[in-house]
């Protein structure tokens, strides 16, 4: 395949499957012969981001920090995938606007099915309080207002979002996979 430098952007609420629709759109990529480098969240807060908490100016920084290297990245032809929480509007519109291809996806779900799915176990702990400032339950999530994409798990699988997210990237000719 054939490709150019980009930034896939996942937004969403924690457990709405922004890790697992990356990982599926990172191997297709991949397998394509693709240069692509994942970034999640998860992952970052163990490294480029390690001591940030989640209040608002550390969230903005984590998110800067990961749209300066995906910036980087995209300039060299590479593609990028953010897969973080990412709830504030303005500063992924502040990285989206410094990035010359940059594909936001929602990562949607109903708040009631992540709370039931509670894969990590801290829906339950911030419900009872136990996690301050938690994403959805105490702590803002905002929306994109017009995501390139947009898929809810709670009503699809997550290879059905993956396609989504691959057919728009083939439509907006940022990959062109071999026949
Ligand atoms: S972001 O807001 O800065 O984009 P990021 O995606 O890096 O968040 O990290 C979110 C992950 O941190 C969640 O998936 C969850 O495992 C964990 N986490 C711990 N505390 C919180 C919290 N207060 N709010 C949201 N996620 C939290």
């Amino acid at each position: 395949m054939t490709h150019k430098g980009f930034t896939l952007w996942f937004t969403g609420l924690s457990g709405a499957g922004k890790s697992t629709v990356s990982e599926i759109i990172e191997k297709r990529l991949r397998e394509d012969g693709a240069r692509v480098e994942l970034l999640d969240g998860d992952v970052i807060r163990t490294n480029l981001s390690k001591g940030l908490g989640f209040s608002k100016e550390d969230r903005d920084t984590n998110i800067r920090r990961i749209g300066f290297v995906c910036e980087m990245l995209s300039r060299n032809g590479v593609v990028a995938i953010a897969a973080a929480i990412s709830p504030y509007r303005e500063v992924r519109d502040e990285v989206a606007a410094k990035i010359e291809h940059f594909v936001e996806v929602h990562a949607h779900c109903p708040l009631a099915t992540l709370v039931d799915r509670d894969v990590k176990g801290l829906y339950k702990k911030a419900l009872a309080g136990e996690i301050k400032e938690f994403t959805g339950v105490s702590d803002p999530y905002e929306p994109p207002l017009h995501p390139a994409v947009k898929f809810d798990s709670s009503v699809e699988t997550p290879q059905e979002s993956a396609e989504k997210v691959w057919v728009k990237l083939v439509e907006l000719r940022l990959i062109a996979p071999d026949d």
